[in-house]
C-alpha cells in the first residue's frame, strides 16, 4: 500500500477502505508518512467527506494507535462524560461525583485549557496539594476502591490523534465534522468507560455555533460510539452565555463547592442534574424521570459532595477546601465593571469572557503559559438581567493591574446594555440517543 495512492483516491472523491484508513493512522504515527502528506489527505478528507464506515475506520485507527485501557479489571459499572469545551464549564466536577455516589464507576482522564476555554485538571490543580498525575495501577486502584478519580492524561492514548489533531490547527482542517468527532471519539474508546454522555455545546463560546450543526456532530458521535460497542448519548447544550458564575480555576472550584452543597446558579445546576441522569439512565438502564430524582437526591442529600470530599482527600488534595473555600487562592489585584446606564443585558459573548479571563491569567494562549489560579470573573450579571446605572457586572481578579487593564477593554466588547429585556434561550436543546 502506498500513502500517495490513498491521497489520490480521497482527492477524488473516493470512499476509502478500512485498511487504507488503518495503514495511513499507523504509519503515520510511526513517522513512516511525513507531515506534508497527512496535510494533503486531511484537506482531501475535508474537502471530499467522508462516510460513516470511514468515520468509524479512522476513529478505531486512532484510538488503536496507543493504549487502550481495559476497565474491566474495575469492578462495577463505568462511566465517562465528555464536553465539546465552553466557558465557565466546571461540570465534570459536579457530574462525576454525583453518579459516583450513585455507585457508578467514574474513571475520568481530562485535559488541560487552551484558548479561551478552561481544562479540568487545571480547577483541580488549584487545590492546594491535589495531584493530578497516578499511574495507571493507581488509577485502576483508586476507581474500584472509591468509585472515582479525576487525573490528567495518562499513558499513551490516542496518540495518533495528538498528532493529528496538532497537525489539522495549522492547515485549517479543524472544522470538519468527521474529523473532529473521531479525534474525540478515538479517545474516549481508548479511555474505556462502557457508557459515554458526550455534552456538545453550541452557541458564541463554543464550536459549533447552530443548534443544527451541533446536532449533527452529536449524531455522528453517538453513532460512532453504538458502533464500537458503548452505550452513547448527546446532550446539546447552549454556550452562547458562560456557565454558571464564575470563571478560572479556583473561582470555578467554589463555584463547584456551593452546587455540591445544593446551591448556587440554578441553570447549571439544572446542566449538571441533566448530563448526571443520562450518565445514571444509560448505566442503570432505568427510566430517564427515575435517573434524574436519583441525581438530584444526590446533591440534597450532600452525597455528592461528600464524595467530591472523598476525591480530593485520597488525591492528597487539601479537603479544608469544602468547608471554607476561601482558603484557595485569590489574585491580589481585584477590578469590579459597573453598568454605564439602565437597562437589560441585552447579549453577552462567551468567547469574549473567556478571552478576557485568559488575559487576567486564568488560562493560556500557548501550551507552555503558567496559569495563575487565583485569577479569574465573577459575573454578577447576565444576559436577561435588569441592570441600574453603577451596578456590578461582574468582578476581575488578576495578580497585577496591566493585566486587569487589558482584561478590562476586552470584557467591556463582551456584553451590550438596551432597553428591551431578550428572550431567554434554553440550556438544553436535545438529547440524541
Ligand atoms: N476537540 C477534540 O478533541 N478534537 C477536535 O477535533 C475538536 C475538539
Amino acid at each position: 500500500m502506498r500513502i500517495y495512492d490513498i491521497i489520490e483516491k480521497k482527492r477524488d472523491g473516493k470512499k476509502l477502505s478500512f485498511e487504507e484508513i488503518s495503514f495511513f493512522v499507523t504509519e503515520y504515527t510511526a513517522e513512516r508518512i511525513a507531515d506534508y502528506q497527512a496535510s494533503a489527505l486531511l484537506m482531501a478528507m475535508f474537502i471530499n467527506g467522508m462516510d460513516m464506515e470511514e468515520t468509524v475506520a479512522l476513529t478505531e485507527s486512532m484510538a488503536k494507535s496507543g493504549d487502550m485501557l481495559d476497565l474491566s479489571v474495575i469492578n462495577g459499572i463505568t462511566a465517562d462524560k465528555h464536553s465539546t469545551g465552553g466557558v465557565g464549564d466546571k461540570t465534570s466536577l459536579i457530574v462525576a461525583p454525583i453518579c459516583a455516589s450513585l455507585g457508578i464507576k467514574m474513571a475520568k482522564m481530562s485535559g488541560r485549557g487552551l484558548g479561551h476555554t478552561g481544562g479540568t485538571v487545571d480547577k483541580l490543580e488549584s487545590i492546594p496539594g491535589y495531584r493530578v498525575s497516578l499511574s495507571t495501577k493507581e488509577f485502576f486502584e483508586q476507581v474500584d476502591k472509591i468509585g472515582i478519580a479525576l487525573i490528567g492524561q495518562t499513558g499513551n492514548l490516542a496518540p495518533a490523534d495528538k498528532k493529528l489533531y496538532a497537525l489539522r490547527d495549522v492547515t485549517a482542517t479543524v472544522d470538519n465534522k468527521s474529523l473532529i468527532a473521531s479525534s474525540i471519539m478515538s479517545k474516549k474508546l481508548a479511555a474505556g468507560a462502557k457508557n459515554i454522555v458526550l455534552d456538545v455545546k453550541c452557541g458564541s463560546g463554543a464550536f459549533m455555533k447552530n443548534e443544527s450543526d451541533a446536532a449533527g456532530l452529536a449524531e455522528l458521535m453517538v453513532k460512532i460510539g453504538k458502533d464500537c460497542g458503548r452505550n452513547t448519548a448527546a446532550i446539546i447544550t447552549n454556550m452562547d452565555i458562560p456557565l454558571g458564575t464564575h470563571i478560572g480555576n479556583a473561582l470555578e472550584i467554589k463555584e463547584v463547592i456551593d452546587i455540591l452543597k445544593n446551591r448556587g446558579d440554578e441553570r447549571l445546576r439544572e446542566l449538571c442534574i441533566t448530563l448526571s441522569a443520562e450518565i445514571i439512565r444509560l448505566s442503570h438502564q432505568i427510566d430517564y424521570n427515575k435517573a434524574y430524582d436519583m441525581a438530584v437526591n444526590a446533591l440534597s442529600s450532600g452525597m455528592a459532595l461528600n464524595k467530591f470530599k472523598e476525591l480530593i482527600e485520597v488525591q492528597g488534595g487539601d479537603a479544608y477546601v469544602i468547608d471554607d473555600p476561601s482558603v484557595l487562592p485569590v489574585s491580589k489585584c481585584k477590578c469590579c465593571v459597573l453598568a454605564d446606564k439602565n437597562g437589560y443585558i441585552t447579549d453577552m459573548n462567551s468567547q469574549l469572557i473567556g478571552e478576557s479571563a485568559v488575559l487576567l491569567g486564568a488560562g493560556r494562549e500557548k501550551k507552555d503559559d503558567v496559569i495563575d489560579y487565583g485569577a479569574g470573573i465573577i459575573l454578577h450579571k447576565k444576559t436577561a438581567d435588569r441592570v441600574e446605572n453603577g451596578d456590578m457586572i461582574a468582578e476581575l481578579f488578576a495578580e497585577n493591574n496591566a493585566q486587569i487593564e487589558n482584561a478590562v477593554k476586552l470584557f467591556n466588547k463582551s456584553y451590550k446594555i438596551g432597553d428591551t429585556k431578550p428572550p431567554e434561550k434554553p440550556l438544553i436543546y436535545r438529547t440524541i440517543r
